[in-house]
């Protein structure tokens, strides 16, 4: 896989993501933003862990709760989704076994797309 993890290009949009890189302390909290430069409804946040494949977290649309997938759970990853151009992940209580690697994509659900082909089975 490409590791161009904090910059990607989808449909034309940047995406950016700050910070790219962070050391935290245990037990205490970690805030990732994700900006995209155009509108986009629908946003998603994914980790990768070590010696694993990507794994999507859960869906992020504007104006709507986000969508966790199984094993992640809302309490330790709360997302907010203010605008259409904007996201945070928050990963609480880091552990040593959160490390690993954060990312955010953006996609439009009007445009019928599916992002959401490297999760975990
Ligand atoms: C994420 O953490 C930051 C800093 O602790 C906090 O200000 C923010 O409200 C949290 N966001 C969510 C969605 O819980
Ligand atoms: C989206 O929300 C973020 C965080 O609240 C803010 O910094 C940013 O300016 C907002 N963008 C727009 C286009 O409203």
């Amino acid at each position: 896989m490409n590791t161009s993890l904090e910059l990607g290009s989808v449909f034309g949009a940047v995406v950016s993501q700050k910070p790219s890189r962070g050391i935290c302390q245990r037990g205490t909290p970690m805030t990732i933003q994700c900006h995209v430069d155009s509108q986009v409804t629908t946003m998603f946040w994914y980790r990768q862990l070590p010696g694993q494949s990507m794994t999507l977290i859960a869906t992020a649309n504007q104006g709507s709760e986000a969508t966790y997938e199984k094993g992640f759970a809302k309490d330790k990853f709360p997302i907010s989704r203010p605008n259409l151009t904007f996201s945070t992940l928050n990963v609480s209580d880091m552990s040593p076994e959160d490390s690993g690697i954060y990312f955010c994509s953006a996609g439009d659900t009007v445009l019928g797309t599916d992002q959401r082909s490297e999760q975990e089975p």
